[in-house]
């Protein structure tokens, strides 16, 4: 499993042709940059300046990531259209958006969960209702306004399930009863120091049995310290797991 290329999107979700090939393309762009050099001995310089000068991110590492896509990868996309799927996922929230290619996923299993009248993992005490959303987060201008560009692209399967708040999500996330109920799914695909500070506050808004996934948890341990151990924390109510995709992708489950 621990490979970066994945089958076509086609044989694991259920879109359009005009999706797909969007998803398709967008991946490639992003594989590009992220196979190119520069690309990777940027990460490998991330992690050497953890090791020597304890620095976790900085504003120089903003400027060289802001016209990056860096988007989870094909295979980590279409687990996340699955798992949403599964459980029926009617609200989401999604740290770190960038293009906005994984919240193409997302929003294409909520719309799908929202529309599906036979689901019953979905029914509330209300009945049913046809409302979901993804909750996207970014806080670059440029990147948000490409992920726009996208999503107006890949039309109403995708575009009305998804509302972006633009800015740093640690004010966007706070605004007073801006937040869903109940939360079904957290993505953190972030940049590390951010991943704790927004599973705190998304947390009381988690639902019992909520799944948080988090990218990058192998590769990045060392960045990911305090994460970990909170996350691993019997206080805390998570169960938790790596799974073995490329860069390890941690699976938790809200269970206090
Ligand atoms: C790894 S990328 C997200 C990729 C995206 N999930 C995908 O798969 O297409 C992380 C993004 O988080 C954004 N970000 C970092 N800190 C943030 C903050 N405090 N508030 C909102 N967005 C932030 C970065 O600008 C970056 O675009």
């Amino acid at each position: 499993m621990a490979t970066t290329t994945a089958p076509p999107p086609s044989q694991h979700i259920i879109a359009s042709p005009k999706v797909q090939k969007l998803l398709q393309k967008l991946h490639s762009a992003s594989e590009a940059q992220e196979k190119s050099i520069s690309q990777l001995l940027f990460y490998l310089g991330r992690l050497a300046r953890y090791y020597l000068f304890n620095e976790t991110w900085s504003a120089g590492a903003d400027q060289h990531m802001r016209d990056k896509f860096v988007s989870l990868e094909p295979n980590k996309c279409q687990f996340l259209y699955l798992l949403a799927r599964s459980i029926g996922a009617r609200n989401i929230v999604e740290a770190g958006t960038s293009f906005g290619v994984s919240t193409i996923y997302l929003a294409l299993a909520v719309g799908q969960n929202a529309a599906d009248p036979q689901s019953n993992l979905v029914a509330g005490a209300e009945g049913m209702t046809t409302r979901g959303k993804v909750i996207a987060t970014e806080k670059e201008p440029t990147k948000a306004a490409r992920a726009r560009e996208h999503w107006k692209e890949a039309g109403s399967e995708v575009e009305p399930w998804i509302e972006l708040r633009e800015g740093d999500l640690l004010e966007t996330l706070r605004v007073p009863d801006s937040l869903p109920e109940e939360i079904d799914l957290l993505l953190l695909d972030i940049w590390t120091p951010m991943a704790l500070p927004t599973l705190e506050i998304v947390r009381p808004k988690l639902k019992r049995g909520a799944v948080v996934i988090t990218d990058n948890t192998a590769f990045a341990k060392p960045l990911y310290e305090e994460f970990l151990e909170y996350i691993h924390h019997p206080g805390n109510g998570f169960k938790t797991l790596t799974l073995p995709f490329s860069g390890g992708l941690e699976m938790s489950i809200y269970l206090p």
